[in-house]
């Protein structure tokens, strides 16, 4: 399958994320659209998106169940389906990452980017134990010994709160629990000291303390080591106090981009500011009731043309069906993909509370 260029109304917009002067970007993404082959159709899953990550940066990627954020990671990360395909640039460290051969995905992978995907059940392997699964990446990339790894192991399995690490280095991934499993997946993450982790819904099987737990680590671990996040939630109170970016995504393509206060304080896009109002843990309006975004997402085989929110927005217009709209900027690191955006207002009543 090809991915045809004929649908060139730009979402993405490679100065979406503009770096800060003189900064490299750890990663860069340029018009990313990852097609997948279905049976009712091509599913045009992420459509042209652009994003750029700094060094030591965290990005929070939010979006409704089935936006795209998940095959999106995966895209940068080379890990596409069955019948699907792939077009855009994706640099890291300014290397083209899809242009790399086999030998040089695995030296990347691990090593340099790593990734906690959704489903810590279907991402360790049932048949090796804990301790191997753990230490295995250490000992190759970072060419330490056997008891070295270990120690690190142990420390790592306490620092992401698994109780009797030493216990829990002989298990198989059957012999716990859905949290465990996926604290496992984190410290498996951060064993290589990555420069880059792209962490799916890294907490969903867990329960909200230990969520939270989770989620403060992770950007504790962060900002220690100056490494890159993509921290990806439906939730935006997950990200909400723990990124430093952020990126509205809907539909396959970014909505609003700009600094999380700034996005979340002031939300601009019809979409960005109902889904604010939609999540309780954010006191978006303080004393609005909480809403639901009535509606769903349009079909992702047949997208329309124009806003891909219209048909569930309250403010659209019939420019609002016409091709377009693209990202475009609204104030300082805040961009914005709509024709009537929401008037930017004085920031009183948003108290972030991210879970
Ligand atoms: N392997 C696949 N085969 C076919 N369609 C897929 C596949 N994976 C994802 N999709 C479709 O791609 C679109 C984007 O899915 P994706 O999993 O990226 O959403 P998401 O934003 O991660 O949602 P969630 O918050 O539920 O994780 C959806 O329409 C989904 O049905
Ligand atoms: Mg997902």
């Amino acid at each position: 399958m090809t991915i045809g260029s004929t649908d060139n109304h730009d979402n993405g917009s490679p100065l979406a994320d503009t770096p800060l002067p003189g900064a490299t970007p750890l990663l860069e993404v340029n018009n990313l659209r990852a097609y997948i082959g279905t049976a009712r159709g091509t599913v045009r899953a992420v459509d042209d998106v652009s994003l750029s990550l700094q060094t030591g940066q965290a990005l929070g990627i939010v979006g409704e169940s089935g936006s795209g954020k998940s095959v999106m990671a995966r895209a940068i990360m080379g890990l596409m389906p069955p019948r699907s395909a792939r077009s855009g640039e994706v640099t890291f460290q300014g290397r083209d990452l899809l242009a790399l051969k086999k030998k040089e995905k695995l030296e990347v992978w691990g090593k340099q980017i790593a990734m906690v995907f959704q489903d810590p059940g279907r991402s360790l392997n049932p048949v090796v134990r804990v301790e191997r699964q753990l230490t295995e990446g250490m000992r190759k990339h970072l060419g330490i010994g056997r008891s070295e790894a270990t120690g690190r192991a142990l420390q790592l399995l306490q620092e992401v709160g698994v109780p009797d690490p030493q216990r829990r280095l002989r298990n198989y991934p059957h012999e716990m629990s859905g949290g465990m499993r996926q604290r496992v997946m984190i410290a498996i993450a951060l064993a290589c000291e990555p420069d880059l982790l792209i962490a799916d819904e890294p907490t969903t099987a867990l329960d909200v303390t230990i969520q939270r737990q989770i989620l403060d680590l992770l950007r504790r671990v962060q900002k220690e080591r100056d490494m890159g996040m993509m921290l990806i939630s439906h939730d935006l109170a997950v990200v909400a106090g723990r990124t430093d970016r952020v990126s509205v995504m809907y539909a396959g393509r970014l909505a609003e981009v700009g600094a999380t206060r700034t996005v979340f304080d002031s939300p601009m896009h019809r979409y960005t500011h109902a889904l604010l109002g939609a999540t309780p843990t954010i006191d978006h309006t303080r004393h609005a009731p909480l809403r639901v975004i009535s509606g769903s997402l349009p079909d992702p085989t047949s997208p329309p043309q124009g806003c891909r929110f219209a048909s569930r927005c309250e403010h659209a217009q019939s420019d609002c069906l016409t091709p377009g709209p693209v990202l475009e900027s609204v104030g300082a690191d805040h961009e914005v993909a709509c024709l009537h955006p929401v008037a930017p207002h004085p920031v009183k009543t948003l108290t972030l509370s991210g879970r």
